[in-house]
């Protein structure tokens, strides 16, 4: 069957069409267009999203992408015998949540319309589904078909989902079931991520940038004088909070730098502390979640998860490290294109769950964004 899967949740506006064939455990899928936009350079003045700007882009963009997703795909008019017909998609898949509640109805008005033009079933799909099944993606710059078997992943399966909006640790005991055994109190990692680069400096969004910075000062290897906290590190849950460390960087930065005028030096000392404390924290409740719950498959997803030392730091935690001779558990990361909010992974998700509930869906009006959705 061909979809047409479609993202606004946040700052990026997306639409993919692909085939997908093979059922729930033995999905593969060919894309046959991938078209994104993304806003950042529009949100940089407002160092982080501006909620009605965002909806204002996914509006005049959505009509764009798609027709250049039909010209692609080859289903536009050009490329149809009959004119009149309309382009033989089968299912329509849009984020509804979670996320900016305004940018989503964007997405879901626009899909809504579609489908009932086409009169094709308007799937709703929940965005943090997405990031978890967009380790099946392939890197949608080559066009190949990408064939899976989810029938070898093995459960329990743990889903670290690290993102913008969320800091999640999620349990499936079976594959497309969700319990979230842990998860951020405060500020998700990479608003935390973001909110240190603006205190230092640097432009939104910051995770990349701080990223950058701590590689530098990691290659040096020099020795650095400060120290901030990891919050509830040792707490008895699997939640996070990094409001605090956000806060501790604040007053670091007032008592080394009273003008409030950073050296480059000072900026590098502070994104390497606070990288390995932000990240310290995510991997020592992941590694207590993989004991306690025995678990045979890790993914990690969202848009820290493109992070270097987040990675090799669960390479570690799963057994992957050099010398390790213990037991290894599989580890998944999603390609860096698909690490960061993209079409694709919805249309995944649309597929998976097209499946599972045997085609039926409500009406296509039924469909609400839901700012807040949680797994489940
Ligand atoms: O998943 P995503 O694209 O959007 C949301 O759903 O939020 O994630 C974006 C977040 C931003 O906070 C960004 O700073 C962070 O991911 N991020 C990173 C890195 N690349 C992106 N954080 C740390 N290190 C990175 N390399
Ligand atoms: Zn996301």
């Amino acid at each position: 069957m061909k979809i047409l899967s479609i993202e606004t949740s946040c700052d990026d506006t997306g639409t993919t069409i692909f085939e997908a064939k093979g059922g729930i455990q033995n999905a593969s899928f060919k894309v046959l267009a991938d078209n994104s936009n993304s806003q950042i350079k529009i949100h940089i003045p407002y160092g982080g999203v501006y909620p009605m700007l965002a909806k204002r882009e996914h509006t005049k963009n959505l009509p764009i992408l798609l027709k250049a997703s039909l010209r692609e795909a080859k289903l536009d008019k050009r490329n149809r015998k009959n004119k009149k017909n309309k382009p033989p998609v089968d299912a329509i898949a849009v984020t509804y949540g979670p996320g900016l509640e305004i940018a989503l109805w964007a997405g879901i008005t626009f899909a809504q319309d579609l489908a009932q033009k086409w009169d094709v079933p308007l799937i709703p799909v929940n965005h943090m589904e997405g990031h978890i099944v967009s380790i099946f993606g392939k890197n949608n710059i080559e066009k190949n078909e990408r064939k899976f078997k989810i029938s070898k992943l093995k459960t329990p399966i743990l889903s670290l989902l690290v993102s913008g909006g969320h800091t999640q640790l999620v349990l499936s005991k079976k594959w497309m079931e969700y319990e979230i055994i842990g998860e951020s109190v405060d500020d998700a990692v990479g608003e935390a991520f973001d909110k240190v680069a603006r205190m230092i400096g640097l432009p939104y969004p910051g995770g990349p940038q701080i990223s950058k910075l701590a590689e530098e000062a990691r290659l040096q290897n020099k020795k650095r004088g400060i120290k901030l906290p990891r919050p509830m590190l040792h707490s008895k849950n699997f939640n996070f909070s990094f409001s605090g460390l956000k806060t501790a960087v604040l007053y670091l930065i007032r008592e080394i730098a009273p003008n409030g005028k950073l050296t480059k030096k000072q900026k590098r000392d502070i994104a390497l502390e606070f990288e390995n404390a932000a990240i310290e924290c995510l991997t020592y409740k992941t590694a207590k979640a993989i004991d306690k719950y025995k678990i045979k498959t890790l993914i990690v997803s969202g848009g820290v998860a493109a992070n270097k030392h987040l990675k090799n730091e669960m390479l570690k935690v799963t057994g992957h490290a050099k010398g390790w001779a213990g037991k290894k558990i599989k580890l998944l990361f999603p390609t860096r294109e698909l690490s960061t909010d993209n079409s694709l992974m919805i249309g995944i998700a649309g597929y998976l769950r097209f499946i599972k509930q045997k085609g039926k869906f409500g009406p296509v009006q039924s469909v609400k964004a839901n700012g807040r959705l949680r797994l489940s």
